[in-house]
């Protein structure tokens, strides 16, 4: 498509803030059609220290397509969190189609939150159907110890009532509705398959339903902050997922949400993040096997065929404008610059012949 074309009258311009996931998507999407390789149906965001999720992916890895962060557009250019890697991945795990994010973006790094639900916003668009997010939490429940996998149930997130909020700003109508429900964001269906895959698999550190807090991070809570989120009715406490979540919800993805409880808040109130990377790395391979089965299971039981697909979200448009945006942003601070430039030279000639002239006529006073 010609770029101009799409400033006609017949061709509106689409709201700025939904151009960044669309222009993403389609880079992804033309690199999969390049490739000959599936569109996914499921989609993974790794949490702390999880981005070996990719890893139980089905062999061989010269199947599978990673693509750094930074060649995405509109994407960060790295991740900065330690235990995140910053890439997504392409592959299959039990023959489903699966895009693997390693490494996601927080509020608390100072990205907005637009740029932390960009991954489900991406997804929505390649039409993936089922949303699996892991994170490391902090436990509040008595009878949750380190190295507890906790299948979310609901959360409870203060940022989120308070200001916020992934959903705030222009509604992109293609996605989802201005006012969403929330009464069924942890799906049934996907909490009984963890159950079942657990039970199979005698994972006894298993629990099935937990109430998830989100908070804003980036320091650990106190003592006091955990009996005030213990006592509200949470389970567990961490500083990620919920934004992701609210955004799948949102746009129609089915979420299964899983936390692993890598410190106690009331009782030990010591966390650090090494700890937090330690506790993962005890269970890594657990979890990879588990959430492998989980997928598996949704591909044998036929679930996903189920799931009726979700309508196409225009790409193409929204690439040429976001390049064009782009173009017109770096023109803008060329000419900046070339004006700085001039105006530099400028100054540094009155300078110098100003000094000449100093010069010269002190010389000749001198005389
Ligand atoms: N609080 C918040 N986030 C976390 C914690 C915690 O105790 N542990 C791991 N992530």
């Amino acid at each position: 498509m010609e770029v101009d074309s799409i400033t006609s009258a017949a061709s509106p311009l689409i709201n700025d803030t939904f151009l960044p996931y669309r222009a993403a998507a389609n880079y992804l999407s033309e690199i999969l059609h390049q490739n000959n390789h599936p569109m996914p149906l499921v989609g993974i965001i790794c949490g702390s220290g999880l981005s070996g999720l990719s890893n139980a992916m089905d062999e061989p890895k010269t199947a599978q397509i990673s693509v750094k962060y930074s060649k995405i557009p509109a994407f960060p250019k790295h991740c900065t969190v330690e235990g995140h890697k910053g890439e997504v991945v392409f592959g299959t795990f039990a023959g489903v189609p699966t895009i693997c994010f390693r490494g996601r973006f927080h509020s608390y790094e100072g990205y907005d939150m637009k740029t932390v639900v960009l991954p489900v916003h991406v997804m929505r668009c390649l039409c993936v159907k089922v949303l699996i997010v892991t994170n490391a939490a902090g436990g509040l429940n008595p009878n949750f110890h380190v190295g507890d996998l906790v299948c979310v149930k609901e959360h409870f997130a203060l940022p989120h009532l308070t200001g916020m909020n992934s959903l705030m700003g222009p509604n992109d109508n293609e996605l989802g509705p201005r006012f969403p429900s929330t009464g069924n964001t942890y799906d049934e269906h996907l909490r009984k398959t963890a159950q079942t895959t657990a039970n199979t698999l005698n994972m006894n550190f298993f629990k099935p339903h937990g109430t998830y807090c989100f908070v804003s991070g980036p320091m650990f809570e106190s003592k006091p902050e955990g009996r005030f989120l213990q006592q509200i009715g949470g389970d567990c406490v961490g500083m990620s997922t919920v934004p992701e979540v609210v955004a799948a919800n949102h746009c129609g993805l089915k979420v299964l949400c899983l936390s692993l409880i890598t410190n106690e808040v009331i009782v030990e109130n010591d966390a650090s993040h090494e700890k937090v990377l330690e506790a993962v790395s005890n269970r890594s391979e657990q979890i990879e096997l588990f959430v492998r089965e989980i997928i598996k299971g949704l591909g044998d039981t036929k679930f996903l065929e189920t799931i009726p697909d979700l309508s196409p979200i225009s790409l193409d448009k929204a690439t040429a404008q976001f390049q064009k945006q782009k173009q017109e942003k770096r023109d803008k601070i060329k000419s900046r610059l070339t004006i700085s430039f001039r105006t530099l030279v400028f100054g540094a000639t009155c300078l110098t012949v100003g000094s000449l002239a100093t010069t010269a006529l002190m010389g000749k006073r001198r005389v």
